[in-house]
């Protein structure tokens, strides 16, 4: 099985450890024939591969090490064991308890694996909570901060505020919600706080549902009875009249009922309106009793009744000792009307300041170089998790090449994006439809930023095409669109997503397209090539001829089509499978690289 292909989503590791522990959990207790027991073993990895689809196959063969990781740590695995990578470990922690299995080479060759058992999914309550495990001291968002104070001071005085926070993945929203919560810590309130996720997208009302069985202390252990006597002391204690909504809570929390209580004959409409309603009474509820604060982290996952929820609350609220703050990438905005109490607080990047800032102390402790500090600035952009994340890998290669190496050597060791980045930046391409994804490729290769003259002479696509593409990119948040028309310019809105976009190709196809970006650039430029030198720099890394000539056969404006690329050859460069092809020159590639979490099982 691998996740990540056809397309990468941003939680795929998380995505292959559930299946995982679904599958033992199904395997575990099933009789066999003749009395057998049957027993599933898991091993997961994760990495790049290339995938391979042939026209008249379903699954595509998968090429490269991975999926022999993957063979191997399930056969290390014992009954009903999950075994994984400590690679895939890495994207997935937080999420799980494991234990160390120490590292392991294995047979016939290879690199030691560190390897690890997953015991079970972890009790965190967000997302954010799962990743906070040695947080860097914050940088700016002092106004922001202010905001949120003041608004916290006007709830206490019994004035409802709700805060809309939106920003880019990785910007810092629930850092702030984090630090808002620090700083209620120390006075009488109450929280509840929701986290929407992008597998329970189409499950009514997930997040507040979640949260409530976290607040009632509810886990699958607890016994039927037992569950029905805590959702009823807590209405009690809410003065919530119980005949009317312990049945409510207990139809959607699945709770038997005893007969004190008629379940509710409702269809399903009826029945969602009035567990709606019944959960902003409770919510009320408790602000009634002391300010309340309601956090609803990521509310571009949420299912669209906690969304009809959260706007039937927004309208009531004004007068409540309550703070709603929601979190949302910039996809989503709802129209809800405009309200004094409704406040919609945007996030931007950091400046270059406070990123030299936050890259000092992400290094903890570790004194980078001014070149380095300078490099790590430009590559994140201003975004915290970017932040952190490339300096962490820097501080390591400084810690471990630092004195011998120079800047360089250092900084070359950089040019892989970490490895908790890819799915990210890999999620957000995947979601692209071919044309975007096309363009942004075209685009990488032609620099971090460009025109839509030189994309023009580079594609060979036509130019409805071309513009769709563009068009995608720019609603995705992924290109930024300068001027217009013919003078169209478009730049990359990170750096690290220009590099995830050339990453995507495989080499065949990365080739030919170096090739067609000299063309365009010779073309525009006949007779200085070097007028446009960040194009030049990033387009070829050889000399247009070099590169004209690596094309073998093939000469310019001429193209050779060929239904696919033979992958012949794998190897692994700076931990990613690339693959190389012989035979014809493959224009458009049916191969590519993908990430994958890869869950090998067996009975
Ligand atoms: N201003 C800041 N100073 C220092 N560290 C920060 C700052 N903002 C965010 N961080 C850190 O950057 C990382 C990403 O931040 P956070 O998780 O809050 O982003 P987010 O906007 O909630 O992303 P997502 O959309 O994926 O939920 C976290 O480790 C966080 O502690
Ligand atoms: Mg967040």
């Amino acid at each position: 099985m691998c996740f990540g292909w056809p397309a990468a989503h941003e939680d795929d590791a998380e995505r292959a450890l559930r299946a995982g522990f679904l599958i033992v959990d199904s395997v575990r207790g099933l009789a066999g024939s003749g009395g057998a027991t049957l027993a599933a073993r898991i091993g997961i990895c994760s990495g790049s591969v290339v995938a391979d689809k042939r026209e008249h196959e379903a699954a595509p063969r998968l090429l490269g090490e991975l999926p022999h990781v993957a063979t191997w740590l399930e056969g290390q695995a014992g009954p009903h064991e999950i075994l994984l990578s400590g690679r895939a470990r890495a994207l997935v922690r937080g999420t799980i308890e494991v234990e160390a299995r120490g590292e392991r080479r294995p047979a016939g060759g290879g690199r030691t694996i560190e390897v690890l058992r997953a015991l079970r999914p972890s009790r965190t309550v967000s997302r954010f909570d799962r990743t906070a495990e040695e947080l860097t001291p914050l940088v700016g968002r002092e106004a922001e901060i202010e905001a949120l104070r003041g608004l916290w001071a006007q709830v206490r005085e019994g004035r409802g505020q709700f805060v809309l926070l939106s920003g880019e993945a990785g910007l810092g929203k629930s850092r702030l919600v984090q630090t808002l919560r620090a700083y209620t810590a120390g006075e009488a309130h109450q929280r509840l706080v929701c986290q929407c996720w992008p597998h329970f997208r189409n499950s009514a009302l997930h997040p507040l549902l979640e949260a409530t069985m976290r607040a009632l202390d509810i886990d699958p252990e607890t016994g039927a009875s037992e569950r029905l006597a805590r959702v009823e002391a807590a209405l009690a204690a809410l003065r919530v009249p119980l005949q009317e909504t312990v049945p409510l809570f207990a139809a959607v929390l699945a709770i038997p009922l005893n007969d004190k209580y008629a379940a509710p004959q409702l269809s399903p409409d009826l029945l969602k309106n009035r567990v709606q309603e019944a959960l902003i009474r409770t919510v009320m509820a408790l602000a009634a009793q002391r300010p309340t604060l309601l956090v609803v982290e990521d509310l571009h996952w949420s299912d669209q009744s906690t969304l009809e929820l959260l706007e039937l609350l927004v309208a009531r609220m004004e007068d409540a000792p309550l703070m709603v703050v929601a979190t949302s990438r910039p996809e989503f905005a709802p129209n809800w009307p405009a309200r004094p109490h409704l406040h919609r607080l945007a996030l931007r990047r950091l400046s270059p300041h406070q990123t030299a800032a936050m890259v000092a102390l992400a290094a903890r402790g570790q004194a980078l170089p001014e070149a380095l500090v300078e490099q790590l600035v430009a590559r994140a952009d201003g975004i915290p998790l970017f932040v952190e994340e490339i300096t962490q890998t820097a501080a390591e290669v400084w810690q471990r090449e630092g004195r011998e190496a120079d800047v360089r050597k250092a900084s070359s060791a950089l040019a892989a994006i970490p490895a908790t980045l890819q799915e990210l930046l890999l999620a957000r391409l995947d979601r692209l439809q071919e044309a975007g994804r096309e363009a942004a490729q075209l685009g990488a290769v032609l620099g971090r930023d460009f025109t839509y003259a030189l994309l023009r002479h580079a594609s060979d696509r036509d130019e409805d095409t071309l513009r769709t593409g563009l068009m995608q990119l720019v609603e995705a948040g992924i290109v930024r669109a300068e001027g217009s028309e013919q003078a169209a310019r478009y730049v990359f809105r990170h750096a690290l997503i220009q590099e995830a976009a050339l990453g995507s190709l495989l080499r065949p196809r990365r080739q030919y397209l170096h090739q067609q970006a000299t063309r365009a650039i010779l073309g525009q430029f006949p007779s200085s090539p070097s007028c446009s030198p960040s194009c030049w720099r990033t387009t070829s890394s050889r000399p247009a001829t070099a590169s004209a000539r690596s094309s073998g056969s093939r000469r310019p404006g001429r193209r050779r089509c060929s239904a696919r690329p033979t992958p012949t050859r794998c190897r692994t460069t700076r931990g990613r499978s690339r693959c190389c092809a012989t035979g014809p020159r493959a224009p458009r590639a049916t191969a590519r690289s993908w990430r994958c979490s890869w869950p090998s099982a067996r009975r």
